[in-house]
């Protein structure tokens, strides 16, 4: 739990860790070795990527000739990868998992409520409540019983995982290697030697490789930092300015949301009533009016929405359309043409589809029966995104628990001036830090920059809800040699759209270390509503 302890008997971290295997065996010369990915989140489960992700990246890293029959002499571009993901420190998975609630009772009802209530910034009211919920998580979470590893939770600790993550991978891959060539009686000695040099331990000196997502690329850039000789191929998409998100104002993250927006009206626009319902003959000028104008009712009177078949009756207020509007900003190219039906029936006082698109996704609640220990015959409710979120990310940025609600809100200020959409659900993702009392045990100070053993590839979205490709640019600067793709699209990482010329350049640079030319833009494969 505490890399900086040298007391044997101190509590432990048991790593979840899960391995889609390369196609190909480790004493196969097109064996790549492993690449390590990270989901973001903070706080997402990089198991839960592998699983439903694990396929699809490995389908863009790998050969695209099939692996068998071997070619007569393989190139540089023929190789195949594990691709490992792992829990971090405190998550799903991984133990002791960080948790604040001492059962899942209390924290179901949190969360529901959490669905429930308005907003930051829907009233005075709501503003009020969402502070008081919030200094309340951060007490809660760092009483002086708490959880003990929200101390060792921040990405340094995580770095150090990382570390040993490949060392243990070398390990595994020298064992293996000797397993195999135990097995193979065929080899002359000439070849197992080869075979054993290729797979060889270099113990303290393993590499990584490395794809890394969002929050993932803070942690692939602190490793880089931390790490610079170990770093092998890091691509890291979706950047965080990681030097702002450790001062733990995340002042760089929502600088584009709104153009994402604006996108939305004018492809609308562009494309017609036909494939966007919202679009219906008006003008960009007008289906703005008409969302502000819906929008400012729905603040004052909710719609009502009966029950159906399917779902229990409901209301929808203004917190519900800017959370779907959040959602849909994340994944445009999936969701605008959902985005455009909930805007038309909502502005038509209609709110089954966005009622319907809640209840969907509503937690659902466990019935008590009338034994001792109700949870028995329901599964624990275990989504704990809140606070591992606010675990890490306030434990990575500076301390903030002694600032004053002024400070929060002059921060929350600054965000509302840099995004009409996001602002309201940006700040509140933090709030819980001006009020969280636990200091990481060791947090690197240095600079995030350095001179990588080799260069990084850095990804942006043209559009990014919530890293923006500024942020990409500014990176680079700090590392050099760095190189940065553009991806044409609009929506939340590389992960949002398909791009055929995005994967082939991700392939060439694991494969060959090569870096895509300077300026290099890449079109994604498809468009929201087929534009
Ligand atoms: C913890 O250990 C690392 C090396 O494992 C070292 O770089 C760091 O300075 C140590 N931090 C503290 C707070 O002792
Ligand atoms: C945790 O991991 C399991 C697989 O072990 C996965 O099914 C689940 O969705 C993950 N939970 C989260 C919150 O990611
Ligand atoms: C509301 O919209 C849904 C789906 O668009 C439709 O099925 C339903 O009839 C509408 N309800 C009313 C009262 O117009
Ligand atoms: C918001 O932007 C306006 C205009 O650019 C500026 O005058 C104001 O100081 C900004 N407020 C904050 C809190 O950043």
């Amino acid at each position: 739990m505490d890399w900086n302890s040298t007391n044997k008997a101190e509590e432990k971290v048991a790593l979840a860790i899960i391995k889609l295997p390369a196609v190909v065996s480790v004493t196969d010369p097109r064996y790549g070795g492993a690449i390590l990915i990270n989901p973001g989140g903070p706080g997402a489960s990089g198991v839960n990527m592998v699983l439903e992700q694990g396929r699809r990246l490995q389908k863009i890293v790998d050969s695209q000739n099939t692996p068998l029959p071997v070619q007569a002499s393989p190139t540089a571009d023929d190789k195949y990868y594990d691709i490992i993901g792992f829990d971090p420190r405190g998550i799903n998975n991984t133990t002791p998992q960080y948790e604040c609630f001492t059962d899942p009772h209390s924290r179901q009802r949190w969360s529901l409520d959490n669905e429930f209530l308005d907003l930051l910034g829907s009233s005075t009211v709501a503003t009020e409540q969402a502070w008081g919920r919030a200094m309340a998580l951060g007490a809660t979470c760092t009483r002086k019983d708490g959880p003990k590893i929200g101390r060792f939770m921040n990405t340094t600790p995580t770095v150090a995982d990382i570390v040993e993550i490949i060392e243990r991978l070398g390990e595994w891959r020298e064992n293996t290697a000797e397993a195999i060539i135990a097995s193979k009686v065929t080899l002359s000695e000439a070849q197992k030697q080869g075979n054993r040099d290729a797979a060889r331990w270099k113990e303290d000196e393993e590499l990584l490789q490395y794809w890394g997502f969002s929050y993932g690329a803070v942690l692939g850039a602190t490793f880089a930092a931390m790490y610079p000789h170990r770093v092998k191929r890091l691509v890291l998409d979706g950047v965080c300015d990681s030097h702002i998100m450790y001062s733990g104002y995340s002042t760089a993250n929502v600088l584009d949301t709104d153009k994402i927006m604006e996108k939305f009206f004018e492809i609308c626009h562009q494309v017609g009533p036909e494939k966007c319902s919202f679009g219906s003959d008006n003008t960009v000028e007008e289906m703005r009016g008409t969302l502000d104008k819906t929008l400012a009712s729905l603040n004052e009177t909710p719609l009502v929405v009966p029950g159906s078949d399917t779902r229990g009756p409901d209301i929808i207020t203004y917190s519900d359309v800017m959370r779907i509007i959040k959602e849909s900003v994340y994944e445009a190219l999936e969701k605008f043409p959902l985005l455009a039906d909930v805007f038309t029936d909502v502005s038509h006082g209609n709110g089954s589809i966005l009622a319907d698109l809640k209840s969907a996704d509503k937690i659902p609640i466990c019935p008590s029966d009338n034994s001792e220990d109700g949870f028995k015959t329901c599964p624990p409710y275990k989504e704990r995104f809140l606070e591992t979120l606010a675990s890490i990310s306030c434990t990575d940025g500076e301390d903030r628990s002694g600032l004053t609600k002024q400070d929060f809100f002059d921060y929350y200020g600054v965000l509302k001036n840099q995004s009409r959409w996001m602002a309201d659900i940006w700040a509140s993702f933090t709030m819980p830090c001006w009020g969280w009392k636990n200091r990481p045990k060791w947090r690197y100070e240095g600079p995030i920059a350095g001179s990588p053993a080799h260069p990084i590839l850095w990804i942006g979205n043209t559009l990014d809800p919530a890293t923006p490709l500024r942020n990409a640019y500014k990176m680079a600067l700090r590392f050099s040699g760095s190189a940065v793709l553009e991806q044409e699209t609009a929506g939340h990482c590389t992960y949002s759209s398909d791009s055929k010329c995005t994967a082939e350049n991700v392939r060439r640079y694991f494969h060959t270390g090569m870096l895509p030319s300077v300026g290099i833009r890449c079109r994604a494969d498809k468009t929201p509503f087929g534009v």
